[in-house]
């Protein structure tokens, strides 16, 4: 049977992005792979549209499909909305709680053409490779009770910090099993001298450790893991956390490999079913002017292929095509420095597909 792809390119710069991820995903249609695609519509085009950030009917078809393509959501036009409910946001976080998407994987990988482009020293992040798995439907983002109200003559904000042990457990075997398919280090990030919710954090990953002894697990408070990332990140394998630390952590981790344009993500439930998104956001300054890296979004469709689609060789063709395009210096403005070769989305995506096609 056919496998479903929902494709939602969202908004700003997510258009364009996944217009590119598709010229892979059909490349690989026609390399044999049984899929068919559909689209619909998410977050600032979805209010735009149906005045909801999650349309019902995108809903249904995010359900009903084997994995979903997402660009990215968000945008100045919809900030002024005063009903956070509306918000762009609202719709990729109704997606991972509505499909319990609840293990986020988010690696950093550099590829060494692209040492000249990070930040941080060439020596620092030379073969840098670490895997971020991020709680994804939990924590401070959806706790209860939330809200802003009037307390005492003064309005007040609050949030609530909550984890299940159970919410804790399963995040916590994704990530030990993470660990034991690379190099067996797990690294959990809490704050556990402070919120009691990270007690329990580290309570359960300490427990979980006996049904791993092939996994060494360390602890790191999450300020100073702000700090050793860009200290010293080749220490990390694999960092485990919650929604929030690995929110901040995975953009601080993506700066390091160059450029945030070249991280994809997974985010999956227990059967399986698969959300497919670059790390970064919907970069209004930058949509409309073939100034976006569709590289990201073309390495999500490969996290797609390995973690949805059981198709690992197809996932490894894209991989390498994109190595290729790298090799032979096409850049786009984020990546591009002096003796490179500048490309706009559209072209970088061409180049991807060339690359693509000449592996058979
Ligand atoms: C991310 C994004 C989202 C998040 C936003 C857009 C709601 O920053 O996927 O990292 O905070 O999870
Ligand atoms: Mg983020």
């Amino acid at each position: 049977m056919s496998r479903k792809i929902l494709v939602l390119p969202g908004d700003g710069i997510g258009p364009e992005i996944t217009a590119e991820a598709v010229k892979i995903l059909n490349a690989c249609r026609d390399a044999g792979l049984d899929i068919v695609l559909e689209e619909g519509l998410v977050g600032g085009a979805g209010f735009d549209a149906f005045d909801e950030p999650l349309p019902a009917e995108t809903l249904d078809m995010a359900k009903a499909a084997d994995a979903i393509l997402l660009g990215a959501v968000g945008g100045p036009k919809w900030d002024k909305l005063e009903d956070i409910g509306k918000r762009p946001e609202k719709g990729l976080l109704g997606l991972r709680k509505n499909l319990n998407l609840f293990g986020n994987l988010r690696p950093a990988l550099l590829y060494p053409q692209l040492a000249e482009a990070s930040s941080l020293k060439p020596e620092v992040v030379s073969g840098l490779d670490i895997m971020i798995v991020r709680e994804l439907t939990g924590g401070i983002y959806f706790g209860q009770p939330r809200g802003i109200e009037e307390r005492d003559g003064q309005r007040v904000g609050f949030n609530t910090y909550v984890y299940s042990e159970a919410e804790i457990e399963r995040i916590g075997r994704v990530a030990f099993e993470m660990a034991q398919k690379r190099n067996g280090r797990l690294c959990s990030v809490d704050k556990a001298n402070v919120l009691e919710v990270t007690m329990l954090w580290r309570e359960v990953m300490e427990r979980l450790s006996a049904d791993y002894p092939d996994v060494e697990l360390s602890h790191m408070y999450v300020d100073n893991a702000a700090m050793q990332l860009v200290r010293a990140p080749k220490q990390f394998d694999v960092i485990v956390t919650g929604n929030m630390f690995g929110d901040i952590l995975s953009d601080a981790a993506a700066m390091l490999t160059g450029s945030i344009g070249m991280l994809p993500s997974a985010s999956l439930n227990e059967n399986g079913q698969g959300m497919y998104e670059p790390c970064h956001g919907s970069a209004p300054d930058i949509a409309g002017q073939g100034l976006a890296n569709p590289l990201a979004t073309i390495l999500s469709v490969a996290m797609m292929l390995r973690y949805t689609l059981n198709e690992t060789a197809l996932a490894e063709r894209i991989e390498r095509a994109v190595g290729n395009v790298l090799d032979q210096g096409l850049r786009t403005a984020d990546i591009a420095y002096a003796g490179t070769r500048k490309v706009t989305t559209a072209e970088m995506g061409d180049a991807v597909l060339e690359a693509f096609r000449a592996q058979r």
